[in-house]
């Protein structure tokens, strides 16, 4: 705060004097862009050499005014002293299409002002501003010439002067982890409400009160739906918001690396953007583009290889207790190279052997799935975790149960492949020691997708899972894993960023807490996270688990998962993935056989997204239009259960799939099919909570009704507390 300049202490008490913030105002001169609707409008102003900027909508603020700029480390801060040089106007009206995702054609329109800023001791910054219809982006450029050129950022200070004590649905600023639940809380409320709750997780660095993640999803007491994040983070710290105590205003708050410098920059170079989208209503949030339009196109240039995907995993076994990675309790420390697994006595437990693993194909491939995950194929499960290990995995090595090559020509010859697991124990050290041959291995038996994972602190010691150098490790990654044509979904890593767009290989991550946090999980988490965490890009939550009774999923365990059946059914409509789960148990779906049909009928990739109704952490409805593109392209494994869905009787039918979530209270919907085609008869399939269900007292109770609609049909449906309901659409 003692850095404010004259300005910015003026404008404080206008707004104090005067309690609205319509009493603050940029200076006459400042430069203004407008979205391509004109209803947004930002402006930019040096002031008093303070670079500044403002985002009004319809004349209301959005952003009051707002200082730009980097306190750098050994030298001059870019904080003030800069004139403006220079300005540029442009404006760009693109549509796109993306590999896969929610919509086959995206548009990509928007208005640009570019500003260049000068200090008298010569170093150069740009600004670049692109205002789209629903919300703003920016980011800092620095050209090459410059008396800058390599720079170490102690902070950057990019503000978000909030209009108002808006409504937030809000995790807690974290160096490691976003695997939290959100807490809704006004802005004001933050700094009492956010507590450090470690230890939780196998790795977290919480921040201060005042930070909170990205992106953060808030509301307006008029009604307007903020979001606050980032896009295309790359060479640089992934971002979090600090409110700064005592204000509105949120300050950009960086990872450092292990020394602490928040981002080492060589001009020329570009910094990710910053965004605040702007939408009048919760479902224009779920619609925008805005992240991934501010990515770059798409840097691969043969994609045929890239295919969406629904699979089943050795995965839920393991996670329940039911089964464990490891295959022996011979070893308290196990040494690559050294520890002897042949001789191992096995303790009976392990998930991922043969005889397991050919059952999960048999039922994978009966009922039409693409791909099995194998969790704990490869030694080293024994002692991985907790001890900061480097030398942890090979991702080379089976265990002796495991037939890797038999197992791989078992799928294959039912049409499926399985997914290869790469736990890195967040050594991102040895990963990139070995990954080269563990891409190649991949390659030698038809792997195609890998999920990695980065449990526990990261070595090389000191660094944060949301830094610098382990921000480029992620993208090494999936850079490589597109040399050698693999899919990347990778869990703890920093979350996304539209990143996607450029890299479609990109078809998942995890970064946030997903459905294996089992009881922990609140009602209303899945209802949040598709304006959150899932504004960046798809999330492998893995949903489908039916059975919310830990101790029959594997006896021993205690807790309850929070949701009806028909929840975890809406979620393969409401979550947009390119690759979705078929998260629990073959024996727990064998007993819910007529429920689990959804699952097998529904598809992963859309020409046509509508979001019907939706309000953060309370409910989201959502219908999809299958891409029958992808469905033609045979980048299914042809035998999908899509593909029979959509080509019952082989001819084309055209398909529709609905579905709703609750939070914490039950409600009614009426489901207007009015996006039918006109005249044409459709089967629908509803799958809804039965009348008594309830995730406490009755979990498990559904309907399922046949009935034939049109496009003048309305569906009543009713959904329970945590509850939901699917709905497949098929022309006669
Ligand atoms: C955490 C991941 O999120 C989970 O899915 C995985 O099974 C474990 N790590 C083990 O790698
Ligand atoms: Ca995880």
């Amino acid at each position: 705060m003692n850095q404010l300049s004259p300005f910015f202490l003026a404008a404080l008490l206008l707004l104090v004097c005067a309690c609205s913030p319509k009493a603050v105002k940029m200076p006459a001169d400042s430069l203004a862009l407008r979205s391509p609707d004109t209803r947004l409008e930002l402006k930019f102003a040096v002031v008093n050499g303070v670079p500044t900027y403002t985002l009004d909508r319809d004349g209301k603020a959005i952003l009051l005014p707002s200082r730009l700029g980097f306190e750098l480390i050994d030298r001059e801060n870019l904080t003030e002293g800069f004139s403006l040089v220079g300005s540029a106007f442009d404006s760009f009206d693109e549509t796109w299409e993306p590999v896969w995702g929610e919509e086959a054609q995206i548009r990509n329109h928007y208005n640009e002002l570019l500003v260049n800023l000068k200090k008298e001791s010569g170093e150069a910054m740009d600004i670049r501003f692109r205002l789209y219809d629903d919300g703003l982006g920016f980011r800092y450029e620095f050209p090459m010439e410059n008396k800058l050129t390599y720079f170490k950022i102690r902070e950057e200070l990019t503000e978000f002067a909030m209009a108002g004590d808006h409504t937030a649905w809000w995790i807690s600023g974290d160096y490691d982890t976003q695997e939290y639940s959100y807490t809704k809380s006004r802005l004001s409320e933050i700094r009492g409400l956010n507590t450090d709750t470690r230890p939780y997780n196998a790795s977290q660095h919480y921040i201060s009160p005042g930070a909170v993640q990205t992106a953060l999803q808030l509301k307006t007491a008029d009604g307007l739906y903020l979001n606050l994040h980032e896009a295309a983070v790359l060479d640089y710290p992934a971002t979090h918001l600090e409110l700064q105590e005592g204000t509105l205003t949120f300050r950009t708050s960086l990872t450092p690396d292990a020394q602490g410098v928040k981002g080492r920059l060589q001009a020329p170079c570009k910094t990710p953007w910053r965004t605040v989208m702007v939408c009048e209503s919760a479902t224009d949030v779920l619609a925008s583009r805005l992240i991934l339009n501010l990515n770059d196109p798409c840097a691969i240039e043969d994609v045929s290889w890239i295919h969406p995907t629904k699979y089943m995993g050795v995965w839920w076994e393991m996670i329940s207790g039911k089964s464990h990675w490891s295959y022996t309790s011979d070893f308290p420390s196990v040494q690559l190279g050294v520890t002897d697994y042949a001789h191992a006595k096995p303790h009976g437990h392990h998930g991922a052997n043969n005889d397991n693993v050919r059952r999960y194909l048999d039922f994978a491939a009966a009922n039409g799935f693409d791909a099995l995950l194998i969790e704990g194929w490869n030694i080293g499960w024994e002692d991985w975790y907790g001890c900061q290990k480097d030398f942890v995995f090979d991702f080379l090595t089976p265990y002796p149960d495991f037939d890797l090559p038999g197992l791989n020509a078992y799928a294959h010859s039912k049409g499926m492949r399985l997914i290869m697991h790469h736990e890195t124990s967040s050594s991102t050290v040895n990963y990139e020691r070995w990954m080269e041959q563990a891409y190649s291995l991949m390659n030698q038996y038809g792997y195609d997708a890998v999920k990695s994972g980065y449990v526990g602190d990261i070595i090389p010691y000191g660094e944060y899972h949301y830094s610098q150098p382990i921000i480029n490790h992620y993208h090494y990654a999936v850079v490589e894993a597109a040399r050698h044509h693999i899919m990347v979904n990778a869990h703890e890593a920093v979350r996304p960023t539209g990143l996607c767009r450029t890299w479609p290989n990109m078809i998942g991550n995890e970064s946030a807490m997903g459905n294996e946090f089992r009881a922990n999980v609140p009602p209303g988490h899945t209802a949040t996270l598709p304006f959150t965490r899932l504004q960046g890009g798809p999330m492998d939550f893995t949903p489908g688990i039916f059975e919310q009774d830990m101790a029959i999923t594997a006896p021993g365990q205690t807790g309850k998962m929070r949701h009806t059946i028909c929840n975890q059914l809406g979620l393969y409509v409401t979550f947009y993935s390119p690759l979705q789960m078929a998260a629990d148990l073959p024996e727990n779906y064998a007993r819910f056989m007529d429920a689990f049909q959804f699952i097998k009928d529904v598809a992963v990739d859309w020409d046509k997204s509508l979001y019907l109704a939706a309000e953060p952490g309370e409910y989201i409805v959502t219908a999809r239009h299958p891409k029958y593109a992808t469905l033609n392209s045979g980048r299914l494994s042809g035998h999908s259960s899509v593909y029979d869905f959509v080509y019952k009787d082989g001819r084309p039918h055209d398909v529709w799939y609905v579905g709703g979530v609750t939070g914490e209270e039950a409600r009614e919907f009426d489901v207007k099919l009015d996006f039918l085609q006109p005249g044409v008869q459709y089967e629908a399939m509803i799958y809804a909570d039965a009348p008594d269900a309830d995730y406490e007292t009755n979990p498990q109770a559904y309907t399922i009704t046949k009935r034939t609609v049109d496009s003048s049909t309305v569906l009543n449906l009713r959904m329970a507390r945590s509850g939901g309901f699917a709905i497949s659409l098929r022309s006669l």
